[in-house]
């Protein structure tokens, strides 16, 4: 019997997950249909709901629903339980669960896909927002030397820094907040762009000795040469877009679905070229 399974997000029409959910089943043979669903902006519960109540066994959650996905679910994974945001909904034994694999998904690009070890390294996070949040702790579980984080409004990567202050010790030398003016004369490994600035062609002033000789920019949009993306080219850094987060972290969702592992690679790459 074919389970059902879906993307809820509104808007939702450009999603590339039904393919990678589509390329992951036919992979491993398991029995799924996978499908766009868009939800009105007030009416993400509901149309969850109906999509259960129709016998759905469970969702990917997309912007701008991750954190009523939270709310919804009634027990949660403890990443997702910091992140206060939500990606996947499994329906099972009559209750909904929630999990958050965006920071896995980034983790795991980084250090399998890119093979780039977090250990030790300098991490910049540009942004405060939501996208931060969610990918946070698997992040700093990564061990990595220094997380600084830097955001418009400084106040809000304040917060966030406030908010993972017990998770903060996983990183050697910690974890500060920081305004993009104060970077000058500081160097990262690697600089991670989880701003939604990319999406107006913008991208906050960076200065032009933040990478770090060998430094990776990672912009977790993907699809698009954003000005971070072109700013990093330009001052010698080696550059990664989110396309490969995107696909590993329906790599996790579909492991907590269906109990099998998919092999990433070469959906990454069949994506690359139709690009
Ligand atoms: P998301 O959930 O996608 O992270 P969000 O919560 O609206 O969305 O956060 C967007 C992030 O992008 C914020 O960190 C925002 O900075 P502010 O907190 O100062 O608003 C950042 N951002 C968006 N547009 C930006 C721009 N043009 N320059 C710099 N930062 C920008």
């Amino acid at each position: 019997m074919t389970d059902h399974y879906a993307v809820v997000g509104h808007p939702v029409a450009h999603s590339l997950s039904p393919d990678i959910h589509a390329a992951f089943a036919r992979q491993t043979g398991q029995d799924i249909d996978y499908v766009k669903l868009p939800a009105p902006l007030d009416g993400f519960a509901a149309t969850v709901l109906k999509f259960r109540a129709d016998g759905g066994k469970g969702v990917n959650v997309t912007l701008p629903f991750k954190h009523e996905a939270w709310k919804l679910a009634e027990e949660r994974a403890a990443d997702a339980e910091v992140a206060g945001a939500v990606n996947t909904l499994v329906f099972k034994d009559g209750k909904i669960s929630g999990h958050n694999t965006d920071g896995l998904g980034l983790v795991a690009d980084l250090e399998r896909n890119l093979q780039f070890a977090l250990r030790d390294k300098r991490v910049l996070l540009m942004g405060a927002g939501g996208a931060t949040y969610g990918v946070m702790q698997p992040l700093l579980n990564a061990r990595p030397r220094q997380v600084e984080v830097a955001n418009r409004t400084l106040a809000k990567a304040q917060s966030l820094v406030a908010h993972f202050a017990r998770f903060a010790h996983l990183a050697k030398d910690g974890m500060t907040a920081q305004s993009y003016a104060a970077l000058a004369g500081t160097q990262f490994d690697l600089v991670i762009n989880a701003t939604s600035a990319g999406l107006q062609d913008e991208m906050p002033s960076l200065p032009a000795g933040i990478f770090a000789a060998g430094g990776l920019a990672y912009d977790m949009v993907y699809g698009k040469h954003t000005p971070f993306m072109k700013f990093a080219q330009k001052h010698g850094a080696r550059t990664a877009d989110g396309l490969g987060m995107l696909v590993e972290q329906a790599a996790e969702a579909f492991f907590i679905w269906r109990g099998v592992r998919p092999e990433t690679r070469p959906v990454i790459e069949k994506l690359r070229i139709e690009d």
